[in-house]
């Protein structure tokens, strides 16, 4: 595997695979990798001759008072994780060869990117979807691959790429959990054992969800008032936000039948998880 600092050198790259006939897929990631990532990055190897990862903790997709400092870094394990899979390249940028001295330009995604986490975290949506789109015009691949796992993060990007024309195709891959259920994430590793432990709510609850739909209950109003109540009464957990929207606009459903993202978003100690479920239109006919 190639590691590349530069912008220039990762094109330089990018450009001869496609020049040599070999379609690109690119696996952006923020690092501290785990099998989620991985899953992305083997859809990737699946469909596409040429892999380009990427790790950049992104500073502009971070509020003031968030996690960035405390963002887990692990740059040689991660190495290792994507040389295993075979990934040809691995783009790992510094702050300043993203965001030179001068740079000012901002893709903006209002409607949906201020909804969910675009709510809860001004500005958050602003630095994923520049980023995105720095990423996408660097390695100019002709499938990029995320996690279903940021559910608002998919529909912020779904809708740039719609409304801004990008050649690229968004491949959504499922969210990988841990046997009993944790969403995967790199800030899991930021939960003390005791907290990891009340962690579960959210994936027990948004369960919870699934089987009250699968035995008729739709009404989206009823179902986000039982999420709610049971996400406020749990010990250790302060809710964020728990919605039912529609996936691609994430406004508000008012009936689940014609498919819907249930968004949990929580403070379990001083660590800000969210997690998801997708009630497909088709399952509830
Ligand atoms: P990061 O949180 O590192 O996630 C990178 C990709 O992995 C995202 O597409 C995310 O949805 C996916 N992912 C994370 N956990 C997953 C899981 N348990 N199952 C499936 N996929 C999972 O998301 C970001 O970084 C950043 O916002 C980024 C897109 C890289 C822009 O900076």
């Amino acid at each position: 595997m190639e590691i590349f600092r530069t912008i220039d050198a990762v094109r330089r790259a990018c450009k001869a695979a496609r020049r040599a006939g070999q379609t690109v897929g690119l696996t952006p990631t923020m690092g501290a990798l785990h099998e989620g990532h991985l899953a992305l990055v083997r859809a990737a190897r699946e469909s596409c001759d040429f892999v380009v990862a990427t790790i950049f903790v992104n500073p502009t997709q971070f509020g003031p008072n968030e996690d960035f400092a405390a963002y887990p870094r692990t740059f040689e394990a991660d190495c290792e994780m994507l040389a295993r899979e075979g990934v040809g390249v691995l783009f790992a940028p510094a702050r300043e060869e993203m965001y030179p001295a001068g740079a000012e330009t901002w893709v903006d995604v209002p409607g949906v990117g201020g909804r969910l986490d675009g709510a809860s975290r001004p500005g958050h949506f602003r630095g994923v979807a520049t980023v995105v789109t720095k990423l996408l015009h660097i390695v100019g691949p002709d499938k990029a691959f995320f996690g279903q796992k940021d559910g608002a993060q998919v529909a912020v990007i779904q809708a740039m790429v719609r409304d801004l024309n990008f050649d690229v195709e968004i491949v959504v891959c499922p969210t990988v959990r841990e046997l009993d259920g944790l969403a995967m994430s790199s800030r899991n590793r930021n939960l003390s054992a005791d907290e990891r432990e009340r962690a579960l709510v959210l994936s027990q609850m948004l369960g919870r969800v699934e089987r009250v739909v699968a035995v008729g209950q739709w009404d989206a109003g009823a179902l986000r008032r039982g999420l709610c109540e049971a996400l406020q009464d749990a010990e250790g957990v302060r809710l964020d936000y728990a919605e039912i929207v529609d996936p691609l606009s994430l406004k508000a459903v008012e009936d689940v039948r014609d498919g819907a993202l249930v968004a949990v978003a929580a403070w379990v100690g001083g660590t800000r998880l969210i997690d998801n479920v997708v009630i497909e239109a088709e399952a509830v006919r």
